[in-house]
């Protein structure tokens, strides 16, 4: 096994996890770990089972973007059968759980740009995709996919190189995929466990936050917004005060900054 190749039982022994990654399957190259995870989540899989690939062909971003997903990098998802009331923490949960194990295991700071992109001096290092099967009030399952910029050269990859980052470019050397998938997975847990015994993350997520005070636009839906981010809510939107004095809490959308 080559230096950084991941298996099950590395990812799984001693985790010290209850349910996050108890149960992974890993496969050398897929499609998109959400198309196998949104599967095994409809035939009732175990609660945290984790979907891993070293290379995705046909990885999915947000707002059906494409998600380029080479070897080198961590694509993974994870499927939770939350209640209802959980939904929005799960964004913040995520984001937070990323910036968290970068830091333990790299030393990088990293911060979170609305809703839940993790930025390394203004590059993005990871996008998150939460997709629920949701029916009424029930959530019949949630999928969190996580993608991480890990060991990948982003001048190799020039419709990313202006927007985007990696660990190791960061660094300036490899950063071990199996010990933050491992750290992801503790921390996940760890988050999930303090939101159903009442604790909040909502304040951490907003601290560590680089939209807060700037300009930014955000497009959401068909529909353009410009002004200053002023403040989040606890459910996970954005209120932002518009050029003209209007104030708009936009649920979800895509930020630029502008400063
Ligand atoms: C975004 O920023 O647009 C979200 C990107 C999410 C990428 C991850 S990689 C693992 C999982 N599988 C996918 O196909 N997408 C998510």
């Amino acid at each position: 096994m080559g230096k950084d190749s991941l298996s099950v039982a590395s990812i799984t022994s001693d985790l010290g996890t209850h349910f996050v990654g108890q149960r992974v399957i890993y496969y050398p190259s897929l499609t998109s770990t959400m198309e196998v995870a949104r599967r095994e989540a409809r035939h009732g899989t175990a609660e945290g089972t984790v979907i891993i690939a070293d290379e995705q062909t046909a990885g999915k971003g947000r707002l059906e973007r494409i998600w380029l997903s080479p070897k080198g990098n961590i694509a993974l998802s994870i499927i939770l059968y939350p209640s209802v009331t959980y939904l929005p923490s799960f964004i913040m949960l995520a984001s937070l759980a990323v910036v968290r194990s970068i830091e333990a295991v790299t030393g990088l700071k990293s911060q979170i740009k609305w809703p839940n992109d993790v930025l390394i001096s203004g590059r993005k290092v990871c996008g998150i995709l939460i997709e629920s099967d949701v029916q009424g009030n029930t959530v019949n399952h949630t999928v969190i996919g996580i993608g991480i910029n890990v060991n990948l050269r982003v001048a190799d990859f020039p419709e990313i190189q202006q927007v985007a980052t990696s660990l190791s470019d960061e660094l300036g050397k490899d950063v071990s995929r199996l010990s933050m998938i491992r750290h992801l997975l503790v921390e996940i847990e760890r988050l999930s466990l303090a939101l159903s015994t009442g604790g909040s993350i909502y304040e951490e997520w907003r601290d560590n936050l680089v939209t807060l005070g700037k300009r930014v636009r955000v497009k959401s839906g068909g529909t353009i917004y410009e002004g200053v981010a002023e403040s989040v809510a606890r459910d996970g939107s954005l209120l932002l005060h518009g050029l003209d004095g209007s104030l708009t809490k936009i649920i979800t959308g895509d930020v630029t900054l502008r400063d």
